[in-house]
């Protein structure tokens, strides 16, 4: 089948890229452009570890078709920072907090922390438990996790 041209913001670069024509995003993200950041655990919607910011809003990149992102802005965890050598409030407090273990939730989780902090900048704990409820670890217990989003948010206000 041949291939067709995605274009798309990526991390703030317009990017173009041939794809095949059902290839998910994720993939297209990994295996065409590189940024393994994203990581794919379920590969079925269920974990959280694939999430990506599309246009503002969480996405399983591991079931959302590249296609979707046609024309669109697409954050990946490489993206967050806010400059060489400089890392997000949300990834010093996830380190600062030990709220990374083996780490292959931890992309997802900052995107869908971002995600979540950026509507609403002062969340509960409750607020951020919700909003990180989609994203699946294995190894922390989440206390840690929740513990750095409030962290970080409190320190984005400062
Ligand atoms: S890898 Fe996409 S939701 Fe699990
Ligand atoms: S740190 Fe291992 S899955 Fe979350």
């Amino acid at each position: 089948m041949p291939k067709r041209l995605l274009k798309m913001r990526l991390n703030g670069e317009a990017v173009e890229v041939d794809i095949e024509p059902g290839a998910m995003l994720a993939d297209v993200l990994r295996n065409e452009l590189g940024l393994t950041g994203t990581k794919v655990a379920c590969g079925e919607g269920e974990c959280g570890a694939c999430t990506v910011i599309l246009d503002g809003k969480v996405i399983n990149s591991c079931i959302t078709p590249a296609m979707k992102a046609m024309n669109k802005e697409v954050l990946t965890i490489e993206g967050v920072a806010p400059g060489p050598g400089k890392l997000h409030p949300l990834q010093e407090a996830f380190i600062e907090h030990g709220a990374v273990q083996c780490g292959y939730c931890t992309p997802g989780m900052i995107l869908s922390a971002k995600a979540l902090l950026d509507e609403n900048p002062s969340p509960t704990e409750h607020e951020v438990r919700v909003g990180l409820s989609g994203n699946l670890c294995r190894c922390t217990g989440y206390v840690k996790i929740v513990e750095a989003v409030l962290a970080a948010a409190e320190k984005m206000h400062k």
